[in-house]
């Protein structure tokens, strides 16, 4: 009980720290404090950056909902190594794009496009760090999740290495987790919520075959998932045993299904052991990230509302800003 009340006085803590003016630097850490709210509106260099990217972004969805999952998790593989500094986008033999966790990035030909535009508003003014966050915030509003304030003025790095990539397997324990979380300034609530953006998208096969047929190298599926859910997965993945088998994609949340919508379930799924990767049903296994769970089963509106104010401490990690960087012409390449 004591953990729930914790947990929602940090969430009412958090939805008044995300408008400027108030004190928001206990919770939004440092770098936060190097954006402005509304940056290329305040600074009169492109009035309306923020509306052509919305504009852009709800004609892509009508045509194409799986850019949701897609912008998100391109989001994190930018965020979480060397920081909100669109280094992903880059291209050549070692970008952190060639990183082999990185394969099946998506969402790259979206933000093509949205620079497009911008570059024809505005040229040379918005940085690529900017779109990415603005386009995900704006394709998973329309998905179902809220919308969140995206402080803006980042800047673009100038270097990607993919031996800089360390974003962890799904199939990562809880500890390793917790730490890679941490590294990065974000807490276990984050962590737990962050977990969250899996209730849409989809996942090949091959992250989660370990779970059905080998689970921890006993030979066995996992112990713990339910045994129902656990022959529907196995028949959408069967064992990989040649190679150049076809590695299926499954959704990450059944229960968002096609249209990829934002879904209330995912933690009701965890609670029922019917998480489709092990990272997510880890969340069961701390009693920390077990309460949030709970927390976030009952109260949709909960999960939302940490959802908003962790998605603006993940794009504000480690972010360029004043004369580090670049502004990009062309997001694939620097200058
Ligand atoms: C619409 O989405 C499909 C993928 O679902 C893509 O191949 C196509 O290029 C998109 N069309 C437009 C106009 O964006
Ligand atoms: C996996 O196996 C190791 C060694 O047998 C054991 O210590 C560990 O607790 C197991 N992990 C899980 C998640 O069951
Ligand atoms: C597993 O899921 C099925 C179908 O939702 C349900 O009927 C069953 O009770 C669950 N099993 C356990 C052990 O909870
Ligand atoms: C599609 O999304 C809506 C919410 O936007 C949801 O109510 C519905 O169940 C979803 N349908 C499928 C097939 O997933
Ligand atoms: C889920 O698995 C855990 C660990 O085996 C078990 O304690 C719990 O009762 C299971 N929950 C359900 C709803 O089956």
């Amino acid at each position: 009980m004591a953990m729930i009340k914790l947990i929602l006085s940090v969430l009412v803590l958090g939805a008044i720290s995300l408008f400027p003016g108030t004190a928001e630097a206990s919770v939004m850490g440092p770098t936060m404090q190097k954006l402005t709210w509304h940056y290329y509106k305040v600074y009169n260099t492109c009035e309306n950056a923020e509306n052509f990217v919305r504009h852009q972004v709800e004609k892509l969805y009508r045509n194409d909902t799986t850019i949701a999952p897609k912008l998100l998790r391109l989001l994190y593989s930018d965020c979480f190594v060397t920081g909100c500094d669109a280094s992903v986008l880059l291209e050549g033999p070692n970008s952190e794009r060639k990183a082999p966790q990185n394969t099946g990035l998506g969402a790259f030909v979206i933000i093509d496009k949205i620079k497009k535009v911008l570059e024809q508003r505005c040229p040379g003014v918005v940085s690529c760090a900017d779109i990415l966050n603005l386009a995900t915030r704006d394709a998973v509003h329309m998905a179902g999740a809220p919308s969140y304030p995206v402080f803006t003025g980042r800047r673009d790095g100038l270097t990607s290495d993919k031996q800089t990539v360390d974003l962890p397997s799904p199939s990562i324990s809880w500890d390793a987790s917790m730490a890679y979380f941490k590294s990065r300034g974000l807490n276990v609530l984050d962590m737990a919520t962050l977990l969250g953006s899996h209730s849409m998208g989809r996942t090949h096969c091959s992250h989660i075959v370990d779970r059905l047929y080998n689970f921890n190298k006993t030979g066995k599926p996992s112990p713990t998932m339910n045994k129902s859910f656990l022959s529907e997965m196995a028949n959408k993945c069967p064992p990989r045993t040649k190679k150049g088998q076809t590695d299926p994609l499954v959704y990450l949340n059944p229960d968002s299904g096609s249209n990829h919508s934002f879904t209330s379930s995912f933690y009701s799924r965890v609670l029922s052991n019917k998480s489709v990767l092990e990272v997510d049903q880890q969340l069961l296994y701390n009693d920390d990230t077990k309460q949030i769970s709970e927390e976030f089963s009952e109260s949709f509106e909960d999960f939302r509302k940490s959802f908003a104010l962790s998605m603006s401490k993940m794009g504000s990690i480690n972010v360029l800003t004043k004369n580090e960087g670049e502004i990009r012409r062309d997001c694939r390449r620097r200058n």
